[in-house]
């Protein structure tokens, strides 16, 4: 099985488990993930911080997940969203969000694996969050990423902080799932984005141990 059928399987199987964290389990368990995965809701702020006045402007939301980030933009008044996953589950949760929004005119959401996808526009806003974790070879993902953008636009990325301790037992937690997963330095982030012709960056250090690189680029 290649790595992408066994990242795709991971999140068929834990989709919903996934998009609960963004509501959704108990009092404690909400509490429990606003204390150790507040990585996820600071990236979702500094996305939107950074994105500007999404007023008629087109995004590719990479590995949207259950559709959170693309919601959030077709409410933000944005023309096109199109939103990529490659776990069945996720795209079917992403456009029953959509839905419960009221925002399905304004959302695409296809099933298709990034790799392969070759779409044939360019956006002026386009991200992958918490999508890096899982890409072996960076500039795979980073170099379509810019193609993607329109000059001016935003490539917006998160990658996995490498930490001594909380790494170690992710890698090995999401190993027994049979899912890898991949880490990154400040150094390796820069130089990843600065190969894939990305220079124009921001990277801001997401507090925290297991937490991530949140990543601007002007294209
Ligand atoms: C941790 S989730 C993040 C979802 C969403 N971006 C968010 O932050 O709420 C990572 C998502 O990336 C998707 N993904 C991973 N590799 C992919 C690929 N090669 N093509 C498309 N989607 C991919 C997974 O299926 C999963 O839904």
């Amino acid at each position: 099985m290649s790595e992408v059928d066994k990242v795709g399987r991971y999140f068929r199987d834990h989709a919903r488990q996934f998009d609960s964290i963004y509501e959704g389990k108990t009092r404690i368990g909400r509490w429990l993930d606003r204390r150790f995965r507040s990585s996820i809701f600071i990236r979702y702020a500094l996305t939107f911080e950074h994105a500007g006045n999404l007023e008629g402007k087109s995004v590719l939301d990479i590995g949207c997940g259950p559709g959170r980030y693309s919601v959030e933009f077709a409410h933000r008044k944005a023309a096109r969203v199109l939103g990529v996953d490659i776990s069945d589950e996720m795209i079917e949760i992403a456009k029953g969000e959509a839905r419960k929004e009221g925002v399905e005119d304004g959302c695409e959401f296809r099933l298709a694996d990034i790799f392969s996808a070759r779409l044939q526009e360019t956006f002026d806003v386009v991200i992958a969050m918490g999508v890096f974790d899982y890409v072996r070879e960076p500039q795979t993902l980073l170099v379509p990423m810019r193609e993607y953008c329109k000059p001016g636009g935003k490539v917006m990325a998160s990658f996995p902080k490498w930490d001594l301790i909380r790494a170690p037992i992710r890698r090995w937690r999401y190993k027994i799932k049979n899912c890898p997963v991949y880490y990154y330095t400040h150094e390796r982030t820069a130089e990843v984005l600065t190969s894939a012709g990305l220079g124009d960056q921001i990277i801001k250090d997401i507090p925290g141990r297991g937490q991530d690189w949140f990543v601007c680029c002007q294209v």
